[in-house]
């Protein structure tokens, strides 16, 4: 499998796939790693817990049944296990402290060896929370911003993982996002059972952040509903104990659609509601009343500023073509999973194939939502 064939790239590191194993305190170490995330773009190895105050914690924990990784020396251990990762993979590791200065040091630690620090604000086991680890720091946002600029500093990567429906979702991305967190690990757990994706896709069109997606995927249907709603990766945690060979399934049939159809994950048109901001790129031109209005509007520019810049983008690129379409551009058609033998003979014509299509509409998103009449910097 080529390395940029996803072209998902944080600093110096490329992700060669967007699956990730995701943490699970006493399970997923770099034995784990080895043995059932292989394939995995992402390895994520933890929680972790860094000092004596979590690792009591953790102590505590243990005493109900559960496992949780628990050390003396935790920066050793971390260091050994970042080393004995022999997937190939991105390795990042998940971790709990409620000092900041062990944070500190774990996020010197994976600068150095090229790997990811990602800060767990997601724990919800009492004897964590009542220390302020964890979801506790949902709770005090000012706080886990303060610890991820500090963190931050180091030039360290960093990743924090949360779950969805916790606080404010969207107030929750942007201060993790404004505080210059690299990636927004989301687990969309749904009360009864299985994901939410629209908190996914409202978190997605919060922020630009490298998004992971997490709860619940069990094959690449469920992978597919995270990726359509935006999430950048996903990452499987349960499942994988389930069904060993899932990382190895989900790389395998992700690559084979994004060799297909070159954006693998596309959003949905935002005509239902079900398509993330992104989907803007499959927009008509603004003409008649419908859901394009209001998701213009949610960015920022209004109708007329939108058709510019989507004409801007298409100026020199095979996007220009395409007379015998509606609105006669090919900047204005419809996702290609979308049947339409105007746009695909079009396409035909100008040797323009699926895959490059798609990817010249991904660009065409990132154009719009990364514009500076967007973001407004
Ligand atoms: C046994 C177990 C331990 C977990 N430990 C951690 C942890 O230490 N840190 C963390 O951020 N998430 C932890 N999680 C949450 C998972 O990373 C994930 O968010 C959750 O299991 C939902 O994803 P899944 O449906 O793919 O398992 C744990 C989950 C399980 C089942
Ligand atoms: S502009 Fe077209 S694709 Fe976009 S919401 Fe309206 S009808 Fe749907
Ligand atoms: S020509 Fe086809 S793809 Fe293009 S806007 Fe019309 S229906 Fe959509």
């Amino acid at each position: 499998m080529s390395d940029d064939l996803f072209d998902i790239k944080i600093d110096n590191l490329s992700f060669k796939n967007p699956i990730a194993l995701a943490p699970m305190g006493g399970i997923t170490d770099s034995q784990f790693a080895n043995k059932f995330a292989k394939d995995a773009g992402l390895v994520i190895l933890g929680g972790y817990n860094l000092d004596a105050a979590t690792n009591l914690a953790a102590s505590e924990m243990a005493k109900r049944g559960r496992k949780e990784f628990i050390s003396d020396e935790p920066l050793k251990l971390i260091d050994n296990e970042l080393r004995s990762v022999k997937t190939e993979s991105i390795v990042a590791i998940n971790v709990r402290s409620s000092t900041l200065e062990p944070l500190i040091e774990a996020a010197r630690m994976t600068k150095n060896l090229n790997a990811i620090i990602e800060i767990d604000a997601h724990c919800r086991q009492p004897e964590m929370t009542k220390i302020g680890v964890g979801e506790a720091l949902l709770y005090d946002l000012s706080k886990l911003q303060d610890t991820i600029r500090k963190v931050k500093a180091t030039g360290a990567i960093v990743s924090v993982k949360v779950r969805a429906n916790v606080v404010d979702n969207i107030k929750m991305a942007r201060a993790i996002e404004d505080a210059g967190a690299d990636i927004l690990h989301v687990d969309a757990m749904k009360e009864g059972s299985g994901a939410d994706t629209e908190a996914i896709r409202k978190i997605r069109d919060a922020t630009r952040l490298l998004l992971i997606g997490n709860n619940s995927v069990t094959g690449i249907d469920t992978a597919k509903e995270m990726f359509t709603r935006g999430a950048d990766m996903v990452s499987v945690g349960r499942g994988v104990m389930e069904d060993p060979s899932l990382i190895t399934h989900l790389a395998k049939e992700i690559a084979l659609i994004q060799k297909e159809i070159g954006w693998y994950n596309a959003p949905k048109h935002v005509c239902r509601g079900e398509g993330d901001l992104r989907g803007l790129a499959f927009c008509c031109l603004p003409v008649k009343p419908c859901p394009v209005h209001s998701n213009v509007k949610k960015i920022g520019i209004s109708a007329k500023e939108f058709a510019d810049l989507k004409m801007e983008f298409a100026k020199g690129t095979p996007l220009e073509y395409g007379d015998s379409t509606c609105f006669g551009s090919l900047v204005w058609c419809c996702k290609i999973t979308k049947m339409c033998p105007l746009r695909d003979g079009v396409l035909e014509m100008i040797g323009l194939s699926d895959a490059d299509y798609m990817k010249l509409k991904k660009e065409l998103a990132d154009y719009i939502l990364d514009h500076p009449r967007v973001t407004g910097k």
